[in-house]
């Protein structure tokens, strides 16, 4: 039964009326029955209007944010298998930590409409306003002398730029170790913190803020910040981006438990706007300036420094000089 909802909810079309017999032709049901459908999906947040004289048409996809809608057509085993869905909270990232503390799985995602004390890296705060992004985070339970942190914010952000290029065709880049870009503006961060659960086992949460249907940003935002609305003129369903996130994640960190982070370093590398760019990058006091040469196999950026050194950096925040690159030596 679900799967002819399911075929109706995928032949209503935006704008378009459908004659009631020919979706009946399409989903093998009677009236009767498609008149249940409707409301089920109605229900679901389908926004369908029925005119006797012009048919059916859908006003509006739905972008509902519940359990069930992300499972539905989800193609993951683990990851988001298990979805807390609310409508507004404080930080996404707290919830999942306490929720992580208290044992809840591999691969459960918190995800939020809203979020009213959205955390930033740096002790910095993330704007999260209603409904217009993906405020989410994610509960996973590596082996850390296996996974490094540094390393499962690449995995991240790869799958974010990933999901960004095909569901929404933009070209999203990445910018080390855990931004989203697009040309020089911030279209997703990534928030990592580790914590122990109460048998002292240790978990690590990602946190993603996804700027998705933002017309503008105000005051300092402006200058630094996009989304996928501002890049392509066009407002879009979260879900779909949502499921495709996930599945990225799915298939990216399960492929780094079983052959280690090399197996998507080309893929990182292709994409990562740091690549042969003179950079500053800060750690705590201390400020390194060099050329980045290279990511290596655990997700470090390597740099030769000014000095003719080369610094291997896990975690830091890494600022281009503009004007300035020199082409990627892996050879050293
Ligand atoms: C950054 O500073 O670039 C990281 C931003 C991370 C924001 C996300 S939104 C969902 C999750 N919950 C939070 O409080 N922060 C992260």
């Amino acid at each position: 039964m679900e799967d002819i909802e399911e075929k109706i909810a995928q032949f209503l079309k935006v704008g378009e009326y459908v004659r009631s017999d020919e979706l009946v032709a399409e989903a093998g049901c009677s009236l009767d029955e498609l008149e249940n459908f409707l409301s089920s999906l109605k229900k679901r947040g389908y926004e369908i209007e029925e005119n006797p004289a012009l048919g059916i048409r859908l006003l509006e996809e739905p972008d509902t944010l519940s359990e069930v809608e992300i499972a539905r057509r989800l193609k993951t085993s683990v990851i988001g298998r298990k979805a807390y869905c609310y409508s507004s909270v404080g930080s996404t990232n707290e919830l999942a930590i306490r929720l992580g503390q208290q044992g809840a799985e591999e691969g459960a995602v918190i995800i939020a409409n809203e979020q009213t004390k959205g955390k930033g890296r740096f002790g910095r705060s993330w704007v999260s306003p209603r409904r217009e992004g993906i405020w989410m985070s994610l509960i996973l339970r590596p082996e850390p002398h296996l996974e490094p942190a540094t390393a499962l914010s690449l995995v991240a952000a790869y799958s974010v730029a990933i999901a960004l290029r095909e569901v929404a065709g933009v070209r999203a880049m990445i910018k080390w170790p855990n931004d989203v870009r697009v040309g020089e503006k911030k279209i997703c961060g990534i928030l990592a913190e580790l914590s122990k659960d109460a048998r002292g086992n240790q978990f690590i949460v990602l946190g993603f803020g996804v700027n998705v249907n933002q017309s503008s940003f105000s005051g300092d935002l402006e200058q630094v910040a996009t989304s996928v609305k501002i890049e392509t003129g066009e407002k879009i369903p979260r879900l779909p981006l949502i499921r495709k996130l996930l599945e990225n994640l799915e298939e990216f960190y399960f492929q780094c438990k079983k052959d280690g982070f090399s197996g998507i370093l080309k893929g990182v590398r292709e994409i990562s706007t740091l690549m042969g760019k003179r950079v500053e990058v800060s750690l705590g006091g201390e400020t390194i300036s060099g050329y980045v040469q290279d990511i290596d196999d655990m997700g470090r950026v390597i740099i030769r420094t000014d000095e003719g050194n080369i610094s291997e950096i896990f975690a830091g925040e890494a600022n281009t000089v503009r004007g300035t690159s020199v082409a990627c030596d892996r050879g050293r």
